[in-house]
């Protein structure tokens, strides 16, 4: 086998391609382009779906290569683990409707065996078995073309598996889109069998995937159906991370020479090993892998993507404050995200200029990030320290599930990190108890939340948390226009829209609401940040804040301010700034009991 650099592999794969008449065509952008039904670029189809789709003429050709550079967060909480990536490069190359299936898995096999150098009887392959019954609506044949081509190259049958959709069959992130079975190619490590059905695609580590073929036949309409395309293109992939660390023999991908520098840096960063060695492991990884994404997303050419409260800006968010908290386990001091982003500018930006292009930025962006994450942090280490001292106090050993979910819910303590201080402090942690609570929490969301989802892939939490903030705001502005007997009766969210009953005796004039729509857009506007203190009942009353239903809450009460607009005592969550909201509209004013009005609105994405 050879044993390739990732600059090397991307060059030979396509300049192979370009021997066999593809064009080589830039990669595109990780944030899509007009394609709303995903938040990354997921796969190389995306940018190419319009010519895959026969809606126009690729300009250079039908037959095309490139490297597409790729974000799947998905499994973002199995990344730590030895081959889960949140950002990987595909090599690719297409047919627009031109070659098929016969050529594209001959040179497949071509590549796999003569340029990378793997044994034929490495392989093993996938195809597709098909499913339904002939005649009958819903059918699709199985793939036995492909399985005869595998043959005429020599892959015995019994290394060849037909397996259902589950396995092959590729489409798009998304709902819609050209799709089609596939046949994916997979290296056999030598590694024993995990049990007598380890085959292909199972997980144990003894076949890795390392390139698929998708004849991309069909089209999944709006209604899930699939229908003819009508053409026949051919989609492949082939990840370069995982095809380096195949050939270099490495045990991850993280011990190849893609990933040297950025661990070389992390390891001199590091002030500690955990005790844990499993956390050791996956605290490298997790603070590699994720910077490594949030350089790309920070550094894109298309840019636009900041660390924020929704859709692809919560990714990034969710990535950079996900290294950040798992940098603490390994002692690396604060301001290491800067760092890191110059690392892997430097390992990468002769292959994607726009590293150094965007690198000022991208490092301003991850720096105030981190900051603003680490504050937090801070506050919970400090709420926990006050939890320990309690416990000490009394002679208690364990932090309570409550205790531990409080930290996490209300003050983004993640339950590793209770974890780890209990251990230091000879604590314990009821874990079944925080488990208990986070469940009960998300039911009690899900719930506020019911009716469609409609906001894409938004996260629905994250809609209501947009439409609570907005809640404030029309209080807010009721109080301005009707007056300080216009008070909040009720309030329900939904992912598609707010309701708002409140005390008034009439129906309000259109004037009325009309002046209530424009306050509460202007502060949107403002971009007024909103803040959090935790107080006492009193104390908030004191301050003027705005305690509903009486206020049945306990000795501490969280106070929410929106600037000098609103101060209500409430348990959140809220967003970090109203400019998040997009936009306000009242869609229906009506009477809901006696001296009781109702008010819908929806607020607009940003
Ligand atoms: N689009 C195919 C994949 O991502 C090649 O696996």
């Amino acid at each position: 086998m050879n044993k390739l650099t990732a600059d090397e592999l991307r060059e030979m794969y396509l300049s192979f391609f370009e021997s066999k008449g593809h064009k080589r065509i830039p990669g595109a952008s990780v944030i899509p382009e007009n394609d709303p039904t995903v938040l990354f670029t997921t796969a190389g189809m995306h940018p190419l779906v319009p010519y895959l789709m026969g809606a126009m003429e690729h300009p250079a050709g039908t037959r095309l290569t490139d490297v597409q550079k790729c974000i799947r967060t998905g499994d973002i909480d199995a990344v730590g683990d030895s081959a889960h990536l949140t950002f990987f490069e595909m090599l690719g190359n297409w047919s627009l409707n031109d070659y098929f299936k016969k050529e594209a898995i001959s040179w497949s096999y071509e590549f796999l065996t003569t340029k990378l150098g793997f044994s034929p009887d490495q392989l093993s392959v996938t195809v597709f078995k098909g499913e339904g019954v002939e005649g009958e609506s819903g059918y699709i044949p199985a793939d036995e073309e492909a399985v005869e081509i595998w043959k005429s190259l020599g892959i015995p049958d019994e290394r060849i598996y037909r397996l259902p959709r589950e396995d092959n069959w590729w489409g798009p992130a998304g709902t819609t889109g050209p799709c089609g079975p596939d046949t994916e190619m997979f290296i056999d490590t030598g590694k024993e069998k995990c049990g007598p059905d380890c085959r292909p695609g199972c997980h144990c580590g003894k076949f890795i995937e390392i390139w698929n073929d998708v004849f991309m036949q069909y089209n999944k309409n709006a209604d899930g159906a699939f229908e003819p395309l009508g053409r026949h293109n051919v989609d492949t992939g082939m990840g370069v991370e995982r095809t380096i660390c195949m050939m270099s023999g490495a045990a991850t991908v993280y011990d190849t020479e893609i990933f040297a520098p950025i661990m070389a840096k992390i390891d001199e960063l590091s002030t500690v090993t955990p005790e844990d060695a499993e956390l050791a492991l996956k605290s490298r990884r997790i603070v590699a892998d994720h910077m490594r994404t949030a350089t790309f997303i920070l550094c894109d050419p298309k840019g636009g993507v900041k660390p924020g409260n929704i859709g692809a800006n919560y990714v990034l968010r969710r990535l950079i404050r996900r290294a950040v908290r798992y940098s603490r386990f390994l002692g690396i001091a604060p301001g290491f995200t800067v760092k890191l982003a110059e690392v892997i500018c430097e390992k990468y930006k002769h292959v994607y200029p726009e590293l150094a292009e965007n690198l000022a930025t991208c490092k301003s962006d991850l720096e105030a990030e981190e900051n603003r994450f680490n504050q937090t942090l801070d506050k919970g280490a400090a709420m926990f320290a006050k939890v320990a001292e309690q416990l000490k106090a009394h002679n208690q050993t364990q932090i309570s599930g409550k205790t531990a979910f409080k930290l996490y819910d209300t003050f983004g303590y993640p339950l590793e990190m209770t974890l780890e201080l209990a251990k230091e402090q000879g604590l314990e942690v009821d874990v079944a108890g925080f488990e208990e609570a986070n469940r009960k929490h998300q039911e009690l969301s899900r719930t506020t939340s019911a009716g469609s989802f409609k906001a894409g892939l938004q996260d629905n939490s994250e809609v209501v948390t947009r439409m609570h903030t907005a809640t404030h705001l029309l209080h807010a502005a009721l109080h301005k226009v009707l007056g300080p007997t216009a008070n909040q009766k009720g309030s329900n969210i939904t992912a598609e829209r707010l309701r708002f009953d409140f005390t008034w005796p009439e129906k309000m004039t259109d004037a009325q609401i009309a002046e209530v729509e424009k306050l509460v857009n202007g502060w949107i506007e403002q971009g007024i940040d909103v803040t959090k203190k935790l107080t006492t009942v009193e104390e908030a009353k004191a301050e003027g804040a705005v305690a509903l239903f009486g206020a049945k809450y306990g000795e501490q009460v969280s106070l929410y301010s929106i600037g000098e607009v609103s101060k209500e005592i409430c348990c959140g969550p809220h967003v970090e700034n109203t400019k998040e909201l997009g936009s306000f509209k009242i869609q229906k004013e009506q009477s809901s009991s006696a001296g009781v009005r109702r008010i819908k609105a929806v607020i607009g994405n940003m």
